[in-house]
């Protein structure tokens, strides 16, 4: 992991309960992003696109279980942590926008109570300085808690595995876990008491400059009101309006206020290029077109500051021109705000012109990882040979090629190469063992068999490699990011 990391998924592995079984929904996913880097996640439906980003924003559905693996943001793991501590990074470091902007608003709020909503309740000001004072302590007794509830799920684990593994030594295992479960309690009584004592000494603290800064709005304002003796008419104004904007500054002390939200609502509007954001902000959902809600939905994520952003199919719901427009302010903001951000799409065409890095996922892996030049130019998975031809080309009038046969139930993942049913060169082995993460570059690698060094060489298919021609003929620049 480099120091630019801003994300790291390892092994990520997640299924679903239902009454048909286990859905292996995602199997084993591995990625990194960098800070500044937009990497697309490409795949046809039910690949585990979606399943993947809802558990890094921590909003899995309630019957998915992470089975396996890491999901690092800045070094910290996001699978280990609780609910409290990822209502602060959920929208303040990890923003998200999905595909039907009308299932992200409420259709009966004005559009300006829904931008300024997140901010003014994120925007305790105060309260989350009185909180940082007792943090450490509150992690602490955070963290004992955890350790009881993880040593006792760690033996339930074992429990179950011992029915089948009789050389599971379950007695001994069960003191461990119960010493451990001792010791973190022993240990949680004094920083509870701690942490009760941080607090309270916090409340002290935080009470003074609330009062130094109230003491000083209110000597200000003294001062004002005495200046409005004798004042005429126009002077008298003026200060009247500075004592509102003093008592307005000593609110922001502590707070958010309505009106800073609703001037940073109009700004972020006005930046995703809302048209007369001040009339706008009394409209309803409904009174905009659907570009218009996706423009709004994304002001909302930016309300929030966030350092990296989550796009699920933002725009598969929107007419091309639209889309176009909404792909470019994606990359604006990106830049304007160094943003990070992963894409997520069906359509390798919409990519091409976002993406440092694809990553192309099937039934629940990545199966091939590159740059945007190798995974357009040097494809080496016949799935994404498939997504290729699939994909519509402006200037020629070739048909587009579905991708014959459906992903395979992932009630019953198949034993080998997930794609192997639908793969015209599928060999013995794909039907048989899963291919590993073949290392074609140092950027670029892809889960194949026909990358094992003993495999028949295997070429893309013509119309791929007609397609790649043409796009290099044309000049990376317009085609492919560079
Ligand atoms: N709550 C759930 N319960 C059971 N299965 C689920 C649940 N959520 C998702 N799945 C299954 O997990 C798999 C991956 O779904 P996911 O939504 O990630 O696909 P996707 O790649 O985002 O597809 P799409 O392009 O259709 O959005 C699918 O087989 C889906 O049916
Ligand atoms: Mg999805």
């Amino acid at each position: 992991m480099s120091n630019n990391t801003k994300l790291e998924v390892k092994d990520l592995t997640i299924s679903f309960k239902t009454t048909q079984g286990m859905v292996r929904a995602v199997r084993g996913v591995d990625f990194e992003l960098q800070q500044g880097e937009t990497l697309a996640i490409v795949g046809e439906s039910g690949s585990g696109k979606s399943v993947t980003s809802r558990t890094i924003m921590g909003i899995l559905a309630g019957n998915g279980v992470i089975d396996k693996g890491n999901i690092f943001y800045e070094g910290e793991d996001l699978t280990q942590i609780e609910e409290s501590e990822f209502h602060e990074i959920r929208g303040n470091k990890i923003g998200m926008i999905f595909q039907d902007p009308m299932s992200s608003l409420n259709p009966i709020m004005r559009i300006g109570k829904q931008i300024t909503e997140g901010m003014i309740l994120n925007g305790k000001r105060l309260k989350q300085q009185f909180e940082k004072l007792f943090h450490e302590e509150e992690a602490r007794v955070h963290w004992l808690k955890r350790d009881i509830k993880r040593a006792k799920r760690e033996f339930k684990k074992l429990k179950e595995k011992a029915k089948d593994d009789s050389s599971i030594n379950l007695a001994e295992a069960k003191q461990t876990m119960q010493a451990r479960v001792q010791k973190a309690k022993e240990e949680l009584k004094p920083a509870k008491k701690e942490l009760k004592r941080a607090k309270s000494e916090a409340k002290i603290k935080i009470k003074e400059i609330w009062n130094e800064q109230k003491e000083k709005a209110n000597k200000d304002i003294q001062v004002l009101k005495d200046q409005l003796q004798g004042a005429d008419d126009a002077k008298a104004a003026d200060i009247k309006q500075k004592i509102i904007d003093r008592k307005e500054e000593l609110a922001r002390f502590k707070q958010v206020t309505k009106r800073e939200a609703r001037e940073r609502a109009i700004k972020v509007m006005d930046e995703v290029g809302i048209p007369e954001p001040e009339k706008r902000l009394r409209q309803y959902p409904f009174q905009f077109s659907g570009g218009m809600r996706q423009r709004i939905v994304i002001a909302i994520a930016l309300t929030l500051d966030p350092e990296l952003l989550i796009c699920d199919e933002p725009t598969t719901a929107l007419d091309v021109t639209i889309q176009a427009q909404i792909l470019e302010l994606i990359n604006k903001l990106k830049r304007e705000h160094n943003l990070s951000v992963i894409f997520i799409t069906h359509d390798l065409g919409v990519v091409a012109n976002m993406a440092d890095r694809i990553a192309v996922m099937y039934a629940g892996r990545i199966v091939e990882l590159g740059t945007s030049e190798d995974v357009f130019y040097d494809p080496r998975h016949p799935y994404t040979w498939a997504l290729l031809g699939s994909m519509p080309d402006l200037d020629s009038k070739e048909r587009l090629v579905a991708i014959p046969g459906t992903p395979p139930n992932m009630l019953f993942p198949p034993k080998g190469d997930a794609f192997a049913d639908r793969n015209k060169y599928a060999m013995k082995i794909d039907f048989e063992r899963q291919p590993p993460m073949f290392k074609i570059s140092d950027t670029h690698s892809a889960a194949t068999w026909l990358l094992h060094k003993d495999a028949p060489k295997v070429e893309p298919p013509e119309v791929i490699k007609h397609r790649i021609e043409r796009m290099l003929k044309r000049n990376s620049s317009s085609e492919v990011k560079s």
